[in-house]
């Protein structure tokens, strides 16, 4: 029999840290005892940590993903104006950022099927006045990128990777997902794979320069003391959340799998919905990091009340597209993009964060099996 007045939370942070608790009051206490708070050597030794994890040559620690995002695109030093082709299916930094570095966002619609743009479609949407791709591996999805970093070198633009929902996520090969091009980004916002207890970001690639330059911008573009060669913004990490995230970057590999076991369950789970017509489930890729299982049904009012009624949080990411953002209205205009705004109207998000217990997950299971029958 099911309890109909349990209640399954979307993510729970405090059951992930937990175990962590002791670990992390002790790197606060190391922190207030060498008094250093804002970069320092517990931002340095993060970022080795981090570049280790990542295969990566170089990773500089910055305020957020947002940030990162900025960081990048500045230290890329591309002509003002160029444009920049991306999704318009992301966290709306993914968007202001390109604004924000002087470039203008140009959104490539989605396929039928599927949560990113076609290799095909980024070169379909090439122009003249294209300087490169922002590729979003959004919901944790290692997005295949050796066309798209192929198309990028062809035409002499720049790939860069949005990896805010994407650390822990591997390519086919085995490596880190934001290797492909010229910087990957990261955001340590506390739901997201890896999450600090406040904000916090990192830019990380292979090219050492690149991520020196990072270092100078995330200072106000500070080359030496007190001698700024050009604008930058106070982009640093605070040295207490780097040494929180020393602590939990090593149980990130755990968490991933515990979110992968719960994809496989609700996957296996919801296949016959799939073939009855109900429901579209994610491209379940090897590698993928699952920051978000979202589904795609068009009967997403009918299962957002029953889930609701029972208690299980769920999530819309994202009710619009980016082009249909005020904000964003100096991108390129896309009058009408079919695709991602049908996305919109019918993807939902179901809790797959690792402190789900198994129960809970049969508990989501049932309630969408029973409001969405096949
Ligand atoms: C795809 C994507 N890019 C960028 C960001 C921005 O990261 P932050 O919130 O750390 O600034 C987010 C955060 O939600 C995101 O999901």
């Amino acid at each position: 029999m099911s309890d109909t007045t349990s209640s399954v939370p979307f993510v729970d942070l405090k059951r992930l840290q937990a175990p962590l608790r002791a670990d992390l009051e002790a790197a606060f206490s190391r922190v207030l005892d060498h008094g250093i708070y804002v970069l320092g050597p517990e931002v340095q030794a993060f970022e080795q940590q981090l570049s280790g994890y990542l295969g990566a040559a170089d990773t500089a620690g910055v305020s957020c993903g947002t940030d990162a995002l900025l960081a990048a695109f500045l230290a890329l030093g591309l002509p003002a104006g160029g444009e920049i082709l991306m999704t318009p299916l992301s966290f709306i930094a993914s968007a202001s950022s390109v604004l924000r570095a002087g470039l203008r966002p140009v959104f490539v619609d989605l396929p039928d099927i599927g949560f990113h743009p076609s290799p095909q479609a980024f070169e379909d949407a090439w122009t003249p006045a294209t300087v490169g791709v922002l590729a979003v591996h959004l919901f944790g999805e290692p997005v295949p990128m050796a066309d798209v970093a192929a198309l990028c070198a062809r035409r002499g633009g720049v790939l860069v990777e949005d990896c805010a929902q994407a650390i822990g996520a591997r390519t086919p090969s085995g490596a880190s997902v934001g290797l492909a091009g010229a910087a990957g980004t990261l955001s340590f916002f506390p739901a997201k794979n890896l999450g600090a207890l406040g904000d916090g970001g990192a830019v990380f690639g292979s090219d050492p320069a690149l991520i020196a330059h990072v270092r100078r911008i995330r200072q106000h573009g500070r080359r030496a003391r007190d001698a700024y060669d050009e604008l930058g913004g106070n982009f640093r990490l605070d040295a207490l959340q780097a040494a929180m995230l020393r602590v939990l970057l090593p149980a990130l590999d755990d968490w991933t799998q515990a979110r992968a076991a719960n994809a496989a369950s609700y996957l296996a789970a919801f296949a016959p919905l799939e073939r009855a017509g109900q429901l579209q489930l994610p491209q379940p890729l090897a590698g993928h990091a699952w920051n978000q299982f979202c589904i795609r049904t068009p009967h997403r009012a009918n299962l957002v009340e029953a889930l609701t009624a029972a208690g299980i949080g769920h999530a819309v990411y994202y009710t619009r597209a980016l082009h249909q953002q005020a904000a964003l209205a100096a991108a390129v205009p896309a009058e009408h993009l079919p695709n991602a705004e049908r996305c919109c109207a019918e993807v939902l998000a179901i809790p797959v964060y690792p402190g789900l217990t198994e129960a809970e997950r049969n508990r989501v299971i049932e309630v969408v099996t029973q409001t969405l029958p096949c």
